[in-house]
């Protein structure tokens, strides 16, 4: 029987303890910490990601603050804001949710936030931390959220072959450095594939660990997975379903049902690698906390 790494039950269980290591920092007189996050416009999935980030903040005693701006806003005044957050000494962390309108650059808005406030750690600077292995930087949220479901799971990568699907500099491609670095979630040997790899099947087939980032749903099939592997599914497509109210739901990249019978363990879509994603975001943001207190 598989083990299904559930997403839900780890976040729950991480902000228990974050709630616990907030509320000593607290008792010893300092300022909760502080996680703002930016909406610019009415995309629905983003209200509903910036939604459960807010509730994340309110479990663990956070400030958490949503700042909404109109889709209109122009850069230089969404720039001015980022600026005014940076400048704010109460404020741990800040992220902006993406995608933005057109007339924004999402790269300049990126690079706009301070590095040590960047808790979705995709600036340059953490970035390029990750890539020389240097533990100062912040790590991306999502990368850094499936590294904790593995520990909460027992999950080691230490000497594993992980392959990795999708080079995206939120997932794959971070992934791929945090599970090679010299590091306790890392020391795996990491195969990075992506759209131009040759044979795909021929790689996750030889994968202990097989992360996935692709954003097409049902793309990997049992025949490319290898028996008693582990399966971590980052898609999450909306796909057509007219038995449910909102007429969607939500896709993964893994044939789950097919995949399920043959693997040692797999996450869910959902319930899998989502929640985690607001739990590493949640885990930056105690770090950078925890060390302006130290
Ligand atoms: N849009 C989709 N995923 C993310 C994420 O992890 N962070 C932000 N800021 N925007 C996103």
């Amino acid at each position: 029987m598989a083990l299904v790494l559930d997403g839900s039950l780890a976040a729950a269980s991480i902000r228990l303890q974050i709630a616990e290591e907030v509320k000593a920092y607290v008792a010893k007189g300092h300022r909760a910490p502080g996680l703002v996050a930016i909406l610019v416009g009415e995309d629905g999935a983003s209200q509903t990601y910036v939604g459960a980030k807010k509730t994340a903040c309110d479990e663990v005693g956070y400030a958490g603050d949503v700042r909404r701006f109109p889709a209109s806003i122009t850069e230089e005044a969404l720039l001015a804001e980022i600026e005014k957050i940076n400048q704010d000494e109460s404020i741990d962390g800040l992220i902006v949710q993406l995608p933005l309108p057109k007339h924004i650059s999402e790269e300049k808005v990126t690079q706009a936030i301070l590095p040590g406030k960047d808790v979705d750690g995709f600036h340059d600077i953490n970035m390029g931390k990750l890539a020389k292995g240097d533990e100062a930087g912040v790590k991306p949220a999502t990368p850094y959220g499936i590294t904790l479901l593995m520990k909460h799971y027992g999950i080691e990568a230490n000497g594993k072959h992980v392959v990795v699907v999708g080079r995206s500099n939120i997932v794959g491609r971070p992934m791929s450095m945090l599970l090679s670095a010299a590091a306790p979630y890392g020391n795996a040997t990491v195969t990075l594939c992506h759209s131009r790899t040759q044979n795909l099947a021929a790689f996750t087939r030889e994968a202990d660990i097989l992360v996935v980032a692709l954003g097409k749903p049902g793309f990997v099939t049992a025949d490319m997975v290898k028996d008693g592997a582990v399966v971590i599914d980052v898609g999450t497509t909306r796909v057509d379903d007219a038995s449910r109210k909102s007429g969607w739901r939500l896709c993964g990249d893994v044939d789950y049902e097919a995949v399920l019978p043959k693997v040692s363990a797999i996450t869910p879509v959902p319930k899998g690698v989502g929640p985690m994603t607001i739990t590493g975001l949640m885990m930056n943001t105690l770090e950078v906390y925890k060390a302006k207190f130290a």
